[in-house]
């Protein structure tokens, strides 16, 4: 065989560049007992040849399936009834083969491990506003959808298996409700709280009744014969009459109108896993049971955000906004700085700030003059909140522009004035001063006593005259004496 594969490897080569081909196989399990589980065989570096895959699983009895495609995609389907095999993990193989004259010689294999379970494998999921959510976080007072959802295979399984399907509810390892829809819909009301949800799903896979018999199996469904589960005896609660169905409840004596809030005050601060709570429905063997828990923890949207300071700032200030919101911490936040007018579209993202505070402060410089708009993100686990202001920077003393530049005129100029008013009046004022004296000196000739006026008459005498300067005033009888100033 090793000149064939020789001869056969120059071939691959000369046609594709590589000498041989991969296959890989995947399985969409874990699947309950009785479902299907589809394997995918694919080619890789497949160039439009023709192979046969041979599929087989190592499970007892084991399935063995051969076919011929000119594809790189090939499904193997295969059942596994409930009452022919048992729960476990098993390896499905495929050997993928080329016809080589005169064998189909073997390229290449794979294989993938699968589990079968005698449970249902699903997830719990919590949606909200039409919305799975990201995380097993709420919003308080808006109801809560949990649904279970199953593969794909499952589902099928169940509804060509079984006669009845329902799914008992548990919150706080309190019997609840039994529904037909895989879901149940729960308003939270306290927040910052953690719940345990538990739902049991059970399907009677008694054969469906032949339509000429009497529908007696469909009454013998599970919801008569639900028992609720032994709660620690400190929970005490009542079932709301509003959602209560006409399920039998074993006579249990907790469960009887105590509290109106006991399920929703109830917390649990350990982990979904240290939790158990012993919620039984007793089941024969001819039922299908699928188990799914969650925590749901409660918390407050973030509302109600509101930036206060100036967003009115003159040139070289620095903007100092404080930023409040209500909602359940810890947040992460985040600043975006858009120039201009910025329309928030709510998707906004940034590296983001931790506080466990439900205010923080908003300190930013801007260099230029313009108008900008501040982004705010704010995170909790619930959801995201985004919010804007629009910032203007001006210039000068006063708001607007136009008045700054007429006061970087007027200012100056006033000053200027005032100062050569006071230089010229002061001049003046010393010029009839140093007159008077002279004036004193000439008439001392002829005034028999120079000292006739008084020190305050004197004084008085100058004042008049400087104030009587800008007068001009030419009955003032010291007016002609300029003469003799301009002499001296
Ligand atoms: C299989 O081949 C088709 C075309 O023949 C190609 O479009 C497709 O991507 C291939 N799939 C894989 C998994 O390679
Ligand atoms: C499955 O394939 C891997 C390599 O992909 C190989 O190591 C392993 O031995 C195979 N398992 C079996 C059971 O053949
Ligand atoms: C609910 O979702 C819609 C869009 O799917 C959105 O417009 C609306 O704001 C959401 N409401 C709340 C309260 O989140
Ligand atoms: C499982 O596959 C078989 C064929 O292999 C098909 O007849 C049957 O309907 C499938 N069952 C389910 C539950 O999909
Ligand atoms: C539960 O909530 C979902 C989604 O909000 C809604 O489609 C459904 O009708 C509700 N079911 C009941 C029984 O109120
Ligand atoms: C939720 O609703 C309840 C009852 O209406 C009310 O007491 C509680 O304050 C609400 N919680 C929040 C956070 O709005
Ligand atoms: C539920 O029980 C009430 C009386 O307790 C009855 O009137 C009603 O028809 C029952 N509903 C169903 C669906 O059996
Ligand atoms: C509940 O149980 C008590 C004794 O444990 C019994 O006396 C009573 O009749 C029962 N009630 C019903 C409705 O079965
Ligand atoms: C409910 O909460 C209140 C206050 O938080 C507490 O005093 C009370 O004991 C709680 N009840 C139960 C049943 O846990
Ligand atoms: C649940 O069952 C386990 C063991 O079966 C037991 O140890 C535990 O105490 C039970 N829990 C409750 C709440 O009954
Ligand atoms: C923001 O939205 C308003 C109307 O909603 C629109 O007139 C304006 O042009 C938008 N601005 C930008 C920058 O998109
Ligand atoms: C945000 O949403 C807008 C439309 O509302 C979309 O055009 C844009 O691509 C989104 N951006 C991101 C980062 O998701």
């Amino acid at each position: 065989m090793t000149s064939l594969h020789f001869y056969f490897c120059v071939a691959l080569v000369i046609k594709t560049g590589v000498c041989g081909v991969y296959v890989s196989l995947s399985n969409d399990g874990p699947a309950v007992l009785g479902s299907n589980i589809t394997f995918t065989a694919t080619v890789l570096g497949y160039t439009d040849e023709e192979f046969k895959f041979e599929f087989y699983d190592n499970i007892q009895p084991h399935h063995k399936d051969s076919l011929i495609k000119k594809s790189n995609v090939s499904i193997w389907n295969v059942e596994y009834p409930r009452d022919l095999y048992e729960a476990g993990e098993y390896t499905a193989f495929v050997d993928l083969r080329k016809f080589f004259f005169p064998v189909w010689y073997l390229e290449a294999s794979a294989n993938t491990t699968f589990q079968l379970t005698d449970s249902l494998n699903g997830k719990l999921m919590l949606s909200q506003n039409n919305t799975d959510r990201p995380n097993n976080f709420v919003a308080v007072n808006k109801s809560v959808h949990h649904y279970v959802k199953l593969p794909d295979n499952e589902i099928q399984f169940l509804e060509n298996n079984s006669s009845s399907i329902v799914t008992h509810w548990f919150l706080d390892c309190v019997f609840f409700d039994t529904t037909t829809d895989f879901a149940l819909n729960y308003t939270y009301e306290d927040t910052m709280t953690d719940h345990h949800v538990e739902a049991i799903v059970v399907a009677n896979n008694e054969p469906l009744p032949p339509i000429t018999t009497t529908t007696t199996t469909t009454t013998t469904t599970t919801t008569t014969t639900t028992t609720t589960p032994k709660p620690p005896a400190s929970i005490e609660t009542e079932i709301p009459s509003t959602t209560q169905k006409n399920v039998t409840i074993t006579n249990d004596t907790t469960v009887h109108k105590v509290q109106k809030r006991a399920i929703s005050n109830r917390t649990f601060k350990n982990s979904a896993k240290e939790i158990v709570c012993n919620n039984t429905v007793p089941v024969g063997k001819s039922y299908t049971v699928g188990r799914f828990q969650q925590t749901v923890s409660v918390r407050d949207p973030i509302s109600k955000v509101d930036i206060a300071g100036r967003n009115w700032l003159q040139h070289g200030d620095l903007l100092d906004l404080q930023v409040k919101y209500t909602g359940s911490p810890p947040f992460d936040y985040c600043i975006i700085y858009k120039l201009g007018q910025y329309n928030v579209t709510g998707n906004e993202t940034c590296k983001t700030t931790r506080t466990v505070s439900n205010e923080f402060p908003l300190v930013h410089y801007f260099p230029d003059i313009d108008q900008h708009t501040v982004v705010v993100v704010i995170e909790n686990d619930i959801g995201n909140y985004v919010s804007s202001v629009t910032v203007n920077i001006y210039k000068g003393l006063f708001s607007a522009p136009g008045h700054a530049q007429l006061s970087v005129i007027v200012v100056p100029v006033f000053f200027c004035l005032v100062a050569v008013i006071l230089v010229v009046f002061g001049i003046a004022y010393y010029q009839h001063r140093s007159r008077h004296t002279v004036e004193v000196a000439d008439f001392d000739f002829g005034q028999a006593n120079p000292e006739y006026k008084s020190f305050t008459e004197r004084l008085r005498d100058s004042f008049r005259n400087a104030f009587n300067f800008g007068h001009r005033d030419d009955t003032d009888p010291l007016t002609p004496d300029t003469r003799y100033d301009s002499m001296t």
